[in-house]
């Protein structure tokens, strides 16, 4: 596996890939949600490209970016032991040489769910998926399904720009006990990682979106949003913990688990 931190060198290594590469670009703190997608590109494309960059500009709390977890010695053994065949990981400066002066910005869906509570936030992820894909100039580049929303607008983004790129959907892997796997999880005390799974229970139960929010808040949690649209059910809630809040998202199938239509 070859390790990039200096973009001039990986834009050289880039041009002599031949073939198909996939993307999976990350914040690290990898885990089997993240594995499941490195495995996904393995299985279909020639390259495995990786990128591991916590981008500061996605993160309307700078408490939320001071806590994110970085672990890289583990997650560069698990891409190892993937079968990853690059590592990209570019700084700031490298990333943003215009200072972040230039930016992709969506107008209408990204102000909705998440992007009501988190300003900025898809202004963010946007910019730094559109240099990454520049970067990375992918055949596929693969995204999980946790994030439906980040999901959808990257792949319209794509579609608008004419990125000569697959954006592909992977199903959210989860805990046993249904807690969806994220980063995040981490964070959580021992007492709030025993009350999660209770949220993605409530996202699935057949109730109105409002009682859902009131079985979460009966519940101890602090409900961004829940709200049904185009056939999925959506939600994110804060967990107070002694140390830190953390904040959980993760969205259902609605018709498929029998959530009411809005
Ligand atoms: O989903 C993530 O980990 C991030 O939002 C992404 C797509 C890597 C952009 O920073």
């Amino acid at each position: 596996m070859r390790e990039f931190v200096d973009l001039g060198a990986w834009r050289a290594a880039r041009q002599a890939l031949s073939g198909t590469v996939g993307f999976v670009p990350t914040m690290g703190a990898l885990h089997r949600g993240h594995a499941a997608l490195i495995e996904r590109c393995r299985a279909e494309c020639d390259h495995v490209v990786l990128s591991i960059y916590v981008n500061p500009t996605q993160f309307n709390n700078p408490q939320d970016l001071e806590h994110y977890p970085r672990t890289l010695a583990t997650d560069l053994a698990l891409a190892r032991e993937l079968g990853v065949d690059c590592v990209v990981m570019p700084d700031y400066a490298q990333l943003y040489p215009d200072g972040f002066r230039y930016r992709v910005e969506e107008t209408d869906f990204s102000t909705i769910l998440c992007g009501a509570h988190r300003p900025g936030h898809f202004t963010g992820v946007l910019t730094v998926v559109m240099k990454l894909l520049n970067l990375v100039q992918p055949t596929r580049a693969y995204f999980g399904e946790k994030d439906y929303q980040q999901f959808l607008l990257i792949r319209d983004m794509c579609a608008a720009f004419f990125l000569d790129v697959t954006i592909v959907p992977c199903p959210t892997v989860r805990e046993p006990d249904g807690l969806a796997l994220s980063s995040r999880n981490t964070l959580l005390d021992a007492a709030s990682r025993a009350r999660a799974p209770e949220f993605a229970r409530a996202l699935r139960a057949p109730d109105a979106d409002a009682a859902v929010v009131q079985r979460l808040e009966d519940a101890g949690f602090d409900v961004d949003y829940v709200e049904t649209r185009f056939g999925r059910r959506f939600g994110a809630v804060v967990m107070h913990g002694p140390a830190r809040d953390v904040r959980l998202i993760d969205n259902v199938p609605a018709a498929a688990e029998g959530v009411p239509a809005p």
